[in-house]
């Protein structure tokens, strides 16, 4: 399908006088946009600016993240959950000081390679660092193109979409606002229809069943954190943030007095993932 040119060039005003003032949006330092990328996946904006800044106050660079260890970065993770992504950050900045002399690259492909960095990711710091001409797809970008087309869309659907729609030389502000969109507009839930640039060439208009639910890339939301083991997992790595723990103490450490069969199912997914280490009868950050 051809892109809508009206719309683009609505959606391009708009995205102008709607930009969120974020502080990742004011540098063009790869590590300091992947850094942010990587916090932003699955915590909202208002709880990773602050960590945003510390983190970077702390791990200047990827050569100073690799240099101390995936416990410190773990330790700095603190408040943002999803603890995994700590570790595969530490380990993409090893990757980045000793095959790319410190420096993030910038192609698809290595940037693929890295560990934690998927097509997502890879494309956000081309856009948002290197100012690249490239889509930017994400579950918000997705639920958008859905709806637009009136209609599920297939995986290959929405990327190719997304880069059909790309205006050449502004792919910053173009992804960016898109992103905009996404949180403020075009919203999975209550999304306000009357607000939006692209509603005079949108197929759904906010009107009978959402094309975006089912579609490629379109996330259902998360389970319920409460109750969950994500939260048991969540308390555990709290503690070891503090203080390593003995093996007889986890199950209170995850929250389940009586059930350390839970317990000791977590940890073992913590070891797996490489978030903890068990030595001598106590677990620790590794
Ligand atoms: N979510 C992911 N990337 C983002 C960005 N650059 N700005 C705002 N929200 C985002």
């Amino acid at each position: 399908m051809n892109p809508p040119a009206a719309s683009i060039d609505a959606q391009r005003a708009w995205a102008e006088a709607a930009r969120r003032d974020l502080p990742w949006r004011t540098t063009r330092d790869p590590w300091a946009v992947l850094v942010s990328e990587l916090m932003l996946q699955q915590t909202q904006v208002t709880r990773v600016v602050p960590r945003w800044h510390d983190f970077l106050a702390r791990f200047a660079d990827a050569t100073a993240c690799a240099d101390a260890g995936v416990a410190a970065v773990v330790e700095a993770w603190s408040g943002l959950g999803y603890n995994r992504r700590a570790v595969a950050l530490h380990a993409a900045a090893v990757r980045v000081r000793d095959d790319h002399d410190g420096r993030v690259p910038g192609s698809l492909e290595a940037l693929r390679a890295l560990p934690g960095v998927g097509p997502y990711t890879a494309r956000a710091v081309l856009a948002f660092a290197f100012e690249r001409d490239v889509a930017v797809v994400d579950t918000n970008v997705a639920r958008i193109l859905a709806r637009h087309e009136g209609r599920r869309l297939l995986p290959r659907e929405v990327q190719a979409l997304a880069d059909a729609w790309l205006p050449v030389g502004d792919a910053w502000a173009w992804n960016q606002g898109m992103l905009d969109l996404g949180a403020t507009v075009c919203t999975a839930r209550g999304p306000r229809c009357g607000a939006c640039p692209l509603a005079t060439t949108c197929a759904w208009q906010g009107r009978g069943e959402d094309p975006a639910v089912g579609s490629a890339g379109v996330s259902g939301g998360q389970s319920r954190f409460a109750g969950s083991d994500r939260q048991g997992r969540g308390r555990l790595v709290e503690a070891l943030r503090a203080a390593p723990v003995s093996l007889d103490a986890l199950a209170a450490a995850a929250g389940w007095p009586d059930d350390p069969e839970r317990a000791r199912r977590v940890v073992a997914g913590l070891v797996a993932d490489g978030l903890a280490v068990e030595h001598d009868g106590v677990l620790s950050l590794p």
